[in-house]
């Protein structure tokens, strides 16, 4: 007999599906109409408003900002009705807000919810990251190693040469030396222009991605939704803040951080079991982008639990007014 706690558990992974769904509608309408800002505030505003009709006592650790930069759904927000488990929340409205407003691949919504103290509060700084698929053995690869290191032993765990490799990797000026090396090994990149936690998430999904590594750094707040999002799916991740003033720094510092060179592996970036959801907005290898018809909107989650490993895709067809 499950317990009564599984039970709520499992029940509060459909309403994170209806958190996730209603973001990914809201922008529905701004999907390639260039407007960033009004794509993003109406995924935020949506998830919101969903999140609050949930029975949790929540509260925001990965969200839009600090308080005094974000109106909404900012660090150290509260949200659910008060009336349920105290959670820990970490989210990501939009996902891809430039993918999705020049209906550009891979935007998602995404949330996370674990027990209270969960997952790393990272602030707003860079994170770099290293991510695989499940099946392989504990540090075969290591943000220690360079990106060719990388490359031959992913190549050598995998029994096949490093020209089988795929990569993922921003693309950005700051990952010029990174990309040339991992071409220099003769392994393929697929190059992204936004997105690395759709980045990372491919990884745990190889044959249907064809992506085996990801690589290169992004948002810290990305990086632990995307570490929630692989406890799930399977895989190891790695992940270092990096620091380009004090101003980020002290922004580390607030969060209680106090390592500021510390390697976190996927579990200790989110050290409880979670609940994580995606909803496509824009498609892509990993989840299809929400099709219209006339009078309908049809959006696919992702909702997964990492207690079980339990994998669902949901499908919500929904009448347009
Ligand atoms: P937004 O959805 O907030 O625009 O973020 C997209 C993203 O590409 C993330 O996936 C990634 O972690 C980060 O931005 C990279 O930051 P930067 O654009 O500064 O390199």
């Amino acid at each position: 007999m499950p317990t009564p706690v599984e039970f709520h558990d499992r029940m509060l992974s459909l309403g994170l599906a209806r958190v996730s769904e209603a973001a990914a509608i809201a922008s529905a309408d701004l999907i390639g109409r260039g407007d960033e800002k009004a794509a993003d505030q109406a995924a935020v505003n949506a998830m919101r408003e969903q999140l609050n009709l949930l029975d949790i006592a929540g509260v925001v650790v990965i969200g839009e900002g600090e308080r005094d930069e974000a109106p909404m759904l900012f660090i150290g927000e509260e949200v659910g009705t008060g009336n349920g488990p105290g959670v820990d929340i970490a989210l990501d409205p939009l996902e891809g807000t430039t993918l999705t407003a020049k209906d550009m691949p891979n935007a998602l919504t995404v949330i996370a919810m674990g027990p209270r103290g969960s997952m790393l509060h990272a602030p707003d700084v860079y994170m770099d990251k290293l991510a695989i698929g499940p099946g392989f053995d504990t540090d075969v690869v290591t943000l220690d190693m360079s990106p060719v290191e990388r490359v031959n032993a992913l190549a050598k765990a995998k029994g096949c040469k490093p020209s089988d490799i795929t990569v993922c990797i921003l693309e950005r000026p700051r990952h010029e030396d990174m990309i040339a090396q991992v071409r220099s090994t003769g392994a393929a990149i697929r190059l992204i222009t936004d997105g690395d936690v759709a980045g990372v998430m491919h990884c745990a999904e190889s044959e249907t991605t064809g992506i085996d590594m990801y690589m290169g750094s992004g948002g810290a707040p990305e990086g632990v939704l995307a570490a929630a999002a692989l406890k799930c799916m399977g895989g190891q991740m790695y992940g270092r803040l990096t620091f380009r003033n004090d101003d980020e720094r002290g922004r580390a510092a607030k969060a209680g951080i106090t390592d500021l060179d510390r390697i976190y592996s996927r579990d200790e970036m989110v050290t409880q079991d979670v609940i994580f959801a995606a909803t496509g907005v824009t498609g892509g290898t990993l989840l299809p982008g929400i099709r219209r018809e006339p009078g309908w909107l049809t959006t696919e989650t992702l909702l997964m639990r990492s207690k079980t490993g339990s994998v669902r895709r949901v499908q919500y067809r929904n009448p347009t007014q």
